[in-house]
């Protein structure tokens, strides 16, 4: 399967520092590389980005389609600015927002709804990790993500295993942890939906991805990419983790 690259800025950059960015990159070939920015960038950048073949994408969205919801973004409103994706169930947004797995459950039947490519980020904290909850945390995330979903399956979802604990620490798991996880979430997926369905499904790796260790993620055979957070913020080694997904 050909390897994805996906940029998690998260509240990071004004719209001329990710101009300056987009200006450090090189066209890219393959349609898997992507950008998750911050909702006030996306209509300045999709233009650009879209020139060079990258994929514009927002952060979350609103479960509903539209009304009267103070401050949030619909499906709907992404697509009129361009967005391609949205990342759905980010660990921050789980914890710092109180996201639940029901309202992630809601955001994926709307992204289906509306037809909006999505990138489902599951992943267990610390103490569920040394409590030798795992595989039943991400079991359960998914599940409940998916659970409206089951008899149209998403022709277009990625998922992210995002281990809490890796993530913004410098402390990655190591290849082999997240091989063998990301082949469990397989699994779970085909027990889902079917197993050629979960054997062409994308599944990303991110938690402290950086330019000298993305190879050994890329190497394993369950790791379909990465999502990377504050590697990606460099223009410089972004463009050099590109230049390696492209590479093969
Ligand atoms: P870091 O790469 O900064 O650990 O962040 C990962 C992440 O949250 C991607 O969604």
């Amino acid at each position: 399967m050909k390897k994805h690259l996906y940029a998690n800025w998260k509240m990071y950059k004004t719209r001329s520092e990710a101009q300056c960015f987009l200006g450090e990159l090189d066209c890219v070939v393959d349609k898997s590389i992507g950008i998750g920015a911050g909702f006030t960038l996306l209509s300045d950048i999709s233009m650009h980005s879209k020139s060079l073949g990258i994929k514009i994408g927002a952060q979350t969205m609103s479960e509903h389609l539209e009304g009267a919801f103070t401050g949030e973004v619909s499906a709907k409103q992404l697509k009129d600015v361009g967005a391609d994706f949205v990342i759905l169930g980010h660990s921050e947004r789980r914890y710092l927002i109180g996201e639940t797995n029901e309202v992630i459950s809601k955001k994926v039947e709307s992204a289906i709804g509306q037809e909006m490519s999505f990138i489902l980020c599951i992943g267990e904290n610390i103490e569920q990790r040394e409590g030798g909850y795992t595989k039943s945390v991400l079991k359960k995330q998914l599940t409940t993500a998916l659970c409206g979903t089951i008899d149209k399956y998403p022709s277009s979802m990625i998922i992210a295993y995002e281990p809490v604990w890796a993530i913004g620490t410098n402390n990655s798991a190591t290849p082999h942890i997240v091989n063998d996880i990301n082949s469990y979430i397989r699994e779970e997926v085909g027990e889902l939906y079917n197993k050629e369905y979960a054997k062409q499904l994308p599944i990303l790796y991110g938690g402290s991805v950086k330019l000298d260790n993305l190879e050994s993620f890329l190497s394993q055979s369950h790791i379909d990419g990465a999502l990377v957070g504050s590697a990606s913020l460099i223009a410089k080694d972004f463009n050099k983790m590109i230049q390696m997904i492209e590479r093969g």
